[in-house]
């Protein structure tokens, strides 16, 4: 088989997992990169035997040079997703599209008017849509072993040290450079949650805030970095505990180490900690975003749904309790407890969920599902083997939008 031909805009993490996914399953086959980091570049180039014609600098040079691949992996940050995919969807590319799909409703309208528009198929990588938990949790719902779906409890749980990586240090911390928490993270839950309903909500509500990490938080004596910090040893977000433990580990070292150096020498996370972003004290960084949130959401037939992100907890899998006319369903994010009021038996659904719930970890299944379903249904030319498509994630996106209204406005936003 000689699989899919692929070109992947943005040879940052999230390109490397799902090209390396593609090249170990040889469903798909990188023949053309954009990535504008010369390190990331050349890596990249030689990790997939890529030809130096088409190894890129900038998205825009690999568009101009015409259609080189079945179709592309648009891998870039939050606020560069919409010029490339709408560039290389009016190339006849297939696109996977990283999420969020954008960071405002007119650039995803975009996107999905260029998906329409080319017959392209596009899909946001809402990765949590294809692990084999999902799967069946969906499957029960949908035999209706729970009956008509009432209401739901989804907690995402962020974790402690994950909240401060990405979200008060890291990329993702302020809403301008990135996009609100709730878009930048929570999209998936949001979409996910939609899933199972099997349609989106008629109302939303929504409340939270940046609690903890901010200036006024920030302990008596604590200084602008960690590695000046007399408080350091006891502070529960110490950066040098979190990157240097990373070291000798190969799924730590790539995420989330590789964000902060290329290094994976002691001196060298010490170097990226006295200089760069990842070694700022937590107070005193210039993050925005919240670091709790809540959204509740009620759907056309009266059922409800209540969601909290919280950065407070260890990093898990999702938790999720779901409340049927004739049973209960549990989720840990591996095993589900289904509960039959007709009889009151119980039943444990284990879905084998071995990976963890990180990006180290590959989101417990989700990645590798993601990649397998894009590949295969680009080579059969078979959208139904997409969990959604632009439209769909446009419309969970929406949701996303709404409830961040009514956050900011303390409404409630009717759909
Ligand atoms: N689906 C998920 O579960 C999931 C998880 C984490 C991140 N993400 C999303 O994936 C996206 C990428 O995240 P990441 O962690 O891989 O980021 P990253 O910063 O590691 O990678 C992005 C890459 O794009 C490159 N880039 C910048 N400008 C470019 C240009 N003009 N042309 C081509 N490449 C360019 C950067 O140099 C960088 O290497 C983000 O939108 C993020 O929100 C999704």
């Amino acid at each position: 088989m000689t699989g899919v031909t692929l070109a992947v805009v943005g040879a940052g993490l999230r390109g490397l997992t799902y090209a390396r996914r593609a090249h170990a399953t040889g469903a798909g086959r990188v023949v053309a990169v954009a990535e504008p980091d010369p390190q990331r570049r050349a890596a990249f180039a030689t990790e997939f035997g890529i030809s130096p014609d088409l190894v890129h600098a900038d998205w825009k040079d690999l568009a101009a040079a015409g259609r080189l691949a079945d179709a592309a992996f648009v891998t870039t940050q939050d606020r560069l997703h919409t010029e490339p995919a709408v560039a290389l969807a009016d190339q006849g590319y297939h696109v996977l599209l990283e999420k969020p799909m954008a960071t405002s409703e007119h650039e995803s309208v975009l996107i999905a008017d260029a998906a329409d528009r080319n017959g392209i198929m596009l899909a946001v990588c809402h990765v949590l849509r294809y692990t084999p938990y999902t799967q069946a949790l969906k499957g029960l719902l949908d035999q209706g072993r729970i009956g008509r779906l009432v209401n739901v409890q989804h907690l995402e749980p962020v974790g402690w040290w994950h909240q401060a990586h990405s979200f008060v240090r890291g990329n993702w911390r302020r809403e301008d450079t990135s996009a609100p928490m709730l878009l930048a993270k929570s999209c998936h839950d949001i979409d996910w949650l939609i899933y199972l309903f099997g349609a989106g909500p008629s109302r939303v509500a929504s409340f939270g805030g940046l609690s903890h990490f901010r200036a006024e938080e920030r302990p008596e004596h604590a200084a602008d970095r960690c590695l000046d910090c007399p408080l350091e040893p006891s502070c529960p977000y110490s950066a040098p505990r979190l990157y240097l433990g990373c070291l000798g580990d190969p799924a730590r070292e790539f995420w989330p180490l590789s964000a902060v150096t290329a290094g994976r020498t002691e001196e060298e996370v010490l170097e990226a900690l006295r200089t760069g972003p990842y070694g700022r004290c937590v107070y005193a960084t210039d993050n925005d975003v919240v670091d709790h949130q809540e959204v509740t959401m009620e759907f056309a037939d009266g059922a409800t749904c209540s969601f909290t992100m919280s950065a407070f907890t260890p990093m898990d899998h999702r938790r999720t309790r779901l409340f049927g006319t004739h049973g209960h369903i549990e989720g840990d994010g591996r095993v589900l407890r289904v509960v039959d009021f007709r009889d009151g038996s119980e039943e444990l659904v284990d879905t084998h969920v071995v990976a963890g719930p990180s990006a180290a970890e590959g989101h417990g299944g989700g990645d590798a599902g993601l990649t397998d379903a894009f590949l295969a249904a680009v080579s059969a030319g078979d959208p139904s083997l997409l969990r959604s498509d632009a439209a769909a994630s446009l419309a969970t996106h929406r949701v996303v939008w709404a409830a961040e209204r009514a956050r900011l406005s303390g409404t409630v936003v009717t759909l």
